[in-house]
């Protein structure tokens, strides 16, 4: 066991975990944010998909113990945790969600896909959630759903 410091959704936290348990168990069973999913556990369909300083990140494979220090943690209840993220509000507007499991993963990939590419095109969107599956089949509306929180 280690002691570890996490900031996730601008709070800092400090954990006592074995150095390989990945970041997925830490926000889900150590901090109680059940929002980010257990789908594969191998980075295989995105379900687990939060931002690592920015950027997504799967983390059912990310280590605890190989999170650099003072990185930012973002997860699903840290979007539009005040106010609703355009892609949430989107999301509602066009119904995306069919059974909803895999929805926080692809709304990580998205809001992350439009912080560095606000007007994407379908080509883009693709290829940012390429790693995002959905069994419903739900890709046409989280497209249409990019486009409208695109603006
Ligand atoms: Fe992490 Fe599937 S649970 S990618």
């Amino acid at each position: 066991m280690a002691k570890y410091t996490v900031n996730v959704n601008r709070r800092r936290y400090e954990v006592e975990a074995e150095p390989d348990v990945p970041l997925l168990w830490i926000l889900r069973d150590y901090l109680g944010l059940k929002g980010t999913k257990f789908g594969c556990g191998i980075a295989a369909c995105g379900a687990c998909t939060i931002h690592l300083n920015g950027n997504p990140v799967r983390s059912c494979q990310l280590r605890i113990s190989a999170i650099p220090k003072n990185s930012e943690i973002t997860t699903i209840e840290g979007v539009g945790a005040t106010v609703l993220h355009p892609v949430q509000q989107a999301w509602i507007e066009l119904q995306v969600p069919q059974c909803g499991y895999c929805q926080s993963g692809q709304i990580m990939s998205a809001v992350a896909l439009l912080e560095k590419t606000p007007d994407p095109t379908d080509k883009d969107i693709d290829s940012a959630l390429a790693g995002n599956l959905c069994r419903c089949g739900t890709y046409d509306r989280i497209r249409k759903a990019i486009h409208l929180a695109a603006g």
